[in-house]
């Protein structure tokens, strides 16, 4: 029987008071009430095989309005790849790869070095640092200017239009000054590279403005929107999963020792951070026809929320020790937190790029970094993310 969420014990997405501190509240649910269900509308799934399955089934599940925790699905003018299903979705999906093809990652690795020196350079050599505000917050952003195509002198007026809109996401953005301004920037630039076609460039703008034989035209609304997708996809969550994992190694000593000792210890560990906190800790599917999930049945037309951040805490798949980190945990990779199936995330081979870059260069920076002794794991704000809200060290160790 599905268990409709009428104990406070159970997760609720919907509920202000589970927000900050999820994790009990998801326990229970996977304990006690695996399908939940919290509104009219939205279902919950919080373990690992029912997440997985989910993620597997495009037959009975569609992306249609995926993030919207609401009847009312984010209207948006065009189709984004996270919205789409097939055949649309697979089109989009071949055409945004072309940028994050391994050729590709491998000619952009230098260019994420140089972004990550540029950040180290600008940390004081001694004294207080939030490794969240002035080194994680500017990575991401700037990787992905790059991988776009955006004009560096526009990074910093971009990202601050982009975090205004990252912080709303997954309430509408479309009322935002900074919506207006991202999008005519964004526009403008596509009627740029298209009155100089003979000017190319290896980057997402150059992809979605010119086609290729057997590709589509697309109108500048639709670069404009795909665009978009990727600023909403990749800021934010790459920047929570470098902080996270940074906090999570300062915070276990050993680990952090052992990794600065054995930089071969640092994939594992970043996935172990993927797991332990995952940065987009949900995502939405409508049910197309009615479903039974783990005996429960739930009617086609409502939403279901996939856990993430459960299911990657699910005992029964990762042990008694689930919610510990482990940066020797077998087989960390095997979590959720880059999704499953057709809408894997595309640009997972790039955030592991940027935090195995980022937190080794500050490994070699600053190697005897530690966390200030007020340091507490505090969730940033906000019901997708799942980000610290910041890392406060003392680099070099010493106190002034
Ligand atoms: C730690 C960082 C990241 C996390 C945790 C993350 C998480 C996810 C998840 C869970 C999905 C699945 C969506 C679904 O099934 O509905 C997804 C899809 C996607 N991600 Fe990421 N992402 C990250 C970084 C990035 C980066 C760096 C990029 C781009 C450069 C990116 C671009 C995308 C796109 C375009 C999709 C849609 C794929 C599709 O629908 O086929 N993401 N991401």
């Amino acid at each position: 029987m599905t268990t409709p969420v009428d104990s406070d014990e159970f997760f609720d997405p919907l509920n202000p008071a589970h927000i900050p501190d999820p994790d009990d509240f998801m326990a229970a649910s996977r304990r006690g009430c695996p399908i939940g269900r919290v509104s009219e509308i939205l279902y919950t799934a919080n373990t690992d095989d029912l997440v997985r399955a989910v993620f597997d089934d495009t037959e009975h599940f569609s992306s249609r309005g995926n993030f919207t925790v609401g009847a009312e699905d984010v209207r948006t003018p065009v189709t984004m790849i996270t919205q789409s299903d097939e055949p649309e979705h697979g089109v989009l999906r071949a055409r945004l790869l072309k940028n994050l093809a391994p050729a590709r990652l491998r000619n952009l690795t230098p260019e994420v070095e140089g972004i990550v020196r540029d950040a180290i350079s600008e940390l004081p050599s001694f004294g207080r640092v939030d490794m969240y505000t002035d080194y994680a917050h500017f990575i991401p952003a700037a990787v992905l200017y790059a991988l776009i195509g955006i004009p560096k002198p526009a990074w910093r007026e971009v990202q601050g239009w982009a975090d205004a809109i990252v912080s709303v996401v997954p309430e509408p953005v479309d009322g935002l000054p900074e919506f207006a301004s991202l999008m005519g920037f964004l526009a403008q630039l596509v009627e740029m590279r298209r009155s100089h076609p003979d000017d190319r460039h290896e980057d997402v703008l150059d992809n979605l403005c010119f086609a290729e034989p057997g590709e589509a035209e697309l109108p500048t609304l639709d670069v404009v929107c795909h665009v978009f997708q990727l600023v909403v996809a990749a800021t934010d969550t790459t920047r929570g999963l470098i902080a996270n994992c940074l906090y999570r190694l300062l915070e276990n000593r050993s680990a952090w020792e052992a990794v600065v000792a054995d930089r071969s210890l640092l994939p594992n560990a970043i996935e172990e951070s993927l797991r332990m906190d995952s940065p987009a800790q949900f995502m939405v599917r409508s049910v197309l026809e009615d479903v039974s999930l783990d005996e429960c049945p739930i009617p086609a037309g409502k939403k279901l929320y996939l856990n993430i951040q459960s299911a990657n805490h699910d005992e029964k798949r990762w042990g008694e020790d689930s919610r510990t980190y482990r940066i020797d945990r077998p087989d960390s990779a095997a979590h959720l937190a880059f999704g499953r199936g057709i809408h894997t995330c595309i640009g997972a081979p790039l955030a592991r790029i940027e935090a195995r870059l980022a937190i080794g260069a500050l490994m070699d920076a600053h190697p005897a970094m530690r966390l200030t002794p007020d340091a507490t794991w505090e969730k940033c704000d906000g019901i997708l993310t799942r980000r610290v809200k910041s890392v406060p060290v003392w680099i070099d160790g010493k106190e002034i």
